[in-house]
């Protein structure tokens, strides 16, 4: 359903050019879960910003094919992709400070959102936002509704902005890193309940990571990408068994010793 071919996206100065994305290509099948994991630096973020078409100079698509429900996205005109990005295709982001205004209440941002996109009254949307809050279990959401963004915790946060981001009701949900800034137990959390809205949606979901503990729990496929290019591509179980990259095995053998480290 979202097919990225050939992607290549660099970011352009003075004295240089940064190849971010190298001749990238995955598929995303309807209903699943696809991770994207490799190092910092590795080109995660501008994959997925170059899916939502968020690039900004000093960085251009310089080639390749984001073919979304048979067209590409990177032939649109700007006002065509208003109507993909954050309505069709949505995201999340590390920072929940990031995709929420500070100085608006939840439960108008998210109805807000929802007027926008699906074009109901008021009293509608209100309540469309409350049952989003309760959809990602947000207790009391109706009262919470209420609360700013920084009456949150963290993780609570992180629920809102999946909230907000499904409002409109995304065919595809791009999650780059959402859990990075939590601590272990609320990130497993947040992770049981993306799987939840995951399957009761019928999402695509990329998720976005450099942890290949989440990959594991989470994913189904996975693509490791290193220097901006896919290392190695495939069904998680196959290459936590049988890593055929020096660079996956390296992300692996990171993970025992962290494991190892926790459990003696
Ligand atoms: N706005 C920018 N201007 C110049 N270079 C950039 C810009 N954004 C990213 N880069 C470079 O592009 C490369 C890929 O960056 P990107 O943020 O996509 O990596 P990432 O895998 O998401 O890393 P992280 O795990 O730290 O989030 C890096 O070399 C980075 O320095
Ligand atoms: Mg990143």
């Amino acid at each position: 359903m979202l097919e990225v071919k050939n992607l290549s996206v660099s970011y352009f100065s003075d004295d240089q050019v940064i190849k971010a994305v190298d001749a990238v290509s995955f598929k995303v099948e309807t209903g699943s879960i696809l991770g994207i994991v490799g190092e910092s630096g590795s080109g995660k973020s501008t994959i997925a910003q170059a899916i939502m078409r968020l690039i900004a100079p000093p960085g251009k698509i310089t080639g390749g094919e984001i073919i979304f429900d048979g067209q590409d996205l990177l032939e649109l005109a700007e006002k065509e992709m208003i109507g993909v990005r954050g309505a069709r295709i949505s995201m999340i982001f590390q920072d929940p400070f990031t995709s929420l205004n500070p100085v608006i209440t939840l439960g108008e941002q998210i109805a807000e959102a929802i007027r926008l996109h699906q074009g109901l009254n008021n009293q509608d949307a209100w309540a469309a936002a409350v049952r989003m809050l309760e959809a990602v279990h947000i207790k009391q959401a109706a009262k919470r509704a209420r609360d700013y963004p920084h009456q949150f915790s963290g993780g609570m946060r992180q629920r809102a902005m999946i909230a907000m981001a499904l409002s409109c009701r995304p065919e595809i949900l791009i999650a780059d890193e959402p859990t990075t800034a939590l601590d272990a137990t609320i990130q497993a959390e947040i992770i049981r309940l993306l799987k939840e809205v995951q399957a009761e949606f019928n999402l695509s979901v990329i998720y976005i990571t450099h942890n290949f503990g989440i990959i594991k729990a989470f994913c189904r496929d996975v693509i490791v990408i290193e220097k901006g290019r896919v290392a190695e591509a495939g069904p998680v179980d196959q290459l936590l068994t049988r890593p055929q990259s020096p660079y996956t095995q390296r992300l692996l053998n990171a993970l025992k010793i962290l494991s190892e480290r926790n459990h003696g």
